[in-house]
């Protein structure tokens, strides 16, 4: 608590405001007790919300930091694997070498999905984009564990992060192979996590795969760029659908739901079309002409954060993974690789980006790599839930477990004012 406070003047009344404080990062104002003062704060976007109180990552966009748990992601990403990493947002503290094997383990027994869940997968269109398949499949979940989904139970809840950890790769493989009509791999417990998704993605039954360790690092290195960040919009939208009660699985789809969106996961994919789209070097000019353009919706994809104005650090793990896949794979000539390398120059020079500070993000290595490694943009979007899931899962946990009350945002009205239904 705080004895500090701020004032706000509201026409002749003056309305005393507590601060708070955090580890670190900005102070908050509590605006609670505004709506007995008969006014409402008016934020668009949440830029200057804080919407809840959390103790599992920190960004401070100005100088380039992203912190989990308090450990900053570069560290992570050298350091740990995708499921340590897991533990560490789930339990709050990296885990002992026993607790993690143990974790990898419980894991382990978690990967096969209920085989009615074929019958759900089967149900789609040929041509279904694997977003909608995940979304409907992981939603779908919630009828097979209706008997193990008490949110006030914490062994429940645990065994339900382990859950969806497990089977969120096996659901987005399946979705890959089911566009293309290949028969489902069955996960396999003697690869780690990220080798057993390259297996289930790129593997068939008739033949042994082998996953190539620099591919299964860099993907495990995706994971784990990807696995929280902070308040965005689909873990706002997991906490939202969260605060009505709602089940695990249904808020987890809702995060997939928003992530979907070309501003936000969807991005990686973007990048790929947009790529596609300038086709070649000649064209790049136009295109940063046209980024600039005020009249023209078109805007560089991987390009700028809302929260980032410096670096996105996990920009710079990517960018060094990128270089590796491609080295490893002999595409350091690739064309569309390429046209990315030299857009990111330009860019990085174009004062138009340099004054409002838009750096690559994440998106935009992260697309590079993936289709690097043969992954279809179809399936960026789905690779980057498959990761979310335990930050999603994570700040559900924290939310749940804490006190907390249903999401209710009010609104400044600008209809029409009361009027009477026409005589006829
Ligand atoms: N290309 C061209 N101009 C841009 C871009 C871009 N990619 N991003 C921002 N701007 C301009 C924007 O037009 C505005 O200019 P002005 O001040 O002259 O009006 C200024 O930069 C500030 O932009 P904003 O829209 O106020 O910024 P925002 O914080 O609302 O949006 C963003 C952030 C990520 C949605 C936006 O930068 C964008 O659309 N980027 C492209 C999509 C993308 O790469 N998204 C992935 C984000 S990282 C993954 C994740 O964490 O989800």
């Amino acid at each position: 608590m705080t004895d500090r406070k701020a004032t706000l003047s509201v026409g002749d009344k003056s309305i005393e405001l507590p601060i708070y404080s955090g580890t670190v990062g900005p102070d908050v104002i509590d605006v609670r007790g505004l709506v007995q003062e008969g006014v409402f704060t008016y934020d668009p976007g949440f830029v200057s919300t804080a919407a809840c109180e959390s103790a599992i990552t920190y960004i401070d966009g100005a100088n380039g930091v992203l912190l989990h748990r308090g450990y900053p992601i570069d560290q992570l990403a050298e350091h740990s694997d995708y499921l340590e990493v897991c533990y560490l947002l789930l339990n709050g503290e990296l885990p002992s070498e026993e607790e993690n094997k143990r974790f990898h383990d419980t894991i382990k027994n978690h990967t096969m999905l209920h085989d009615q869940m074929r019958n759900f997968f089967n149900g789609f269109r040929r041509d279904a984009h694997p977003m909608a398949i995940m979304c409907g499949v992981v939603g779908a979940l919630s009828a097979f564990y209706h008997d193990q989904m008490d949110v006030t139970d914490e062994t429940q809840r645990q065994i339900t992060a382990h859950r969806l950890i497990a089977k969120m790769p096996t659901i987005a493989a399946w979705c890959y192979k089911y566009s293309l009509g290949q028969p489902f791999m069955y996960p396999r417990n003697d690869l780690s996590y990220s080798e057993n998704f390259l297996q289930m993605m790129f593997g068939v039954p008739c033949e042994e795969y082998k996953p190539n360790p620099v591919l299964a690092k860099a993907m495990d290195k995706i994971f784990i760029l990807h696995a929280d960040h902070e308040q965005n919009a689909s873990t706002s939208t997991v906490r939202l659908a969260g605060s009505t009660g709602a089940n695990p699985y249904a808020c987890i789809a809702s995060g997939i739901a928003a992530l979907w969106g070309p501003a936000h996961g969807g991005a990686n994919e973007a990048v790929l079309d947009m790529l596609a789209e300038i086709g070649d070097e000649a064209n790049i000019e136009k295109f940063i002409e046209k980024a600039k353009d005020k009249d023209d919706p078109f805007r560089l994809m991987g390009f700028g954060h809302r929260v980032y104005k410096n670096f996105d650090p996990r920009a710079k793990v990517m960018a060094q993974t990128a270089h590796e896949v491609l080295t490893e794979l002999g595409l350091e000539n690739d064309p569309l690789l390429k046209i990315a390398q030299r857009l990111e120059k330009i860019a990085l020079e174009d004062e138009y980006f340099v004054e409002r500070k838009l750096y690559p993000n994440v998106d935009f290595y992260s697309g590079i790599i993936l289709k690097a490694i043969g992954i279809p943009t179809s399936m960026f979007t789905v690779i980057f839930a498959m990761a979310r899931t335990i930050g999603w899962f994570s700040h559900w946990n924290e939310m749940v477990s804490g006190n907390y009350r249903i999401g209710r945002p009010r609104q400044l009205y600008t209809g029409s004012e009361k009027r009477d239904y026409p005589k006829k």
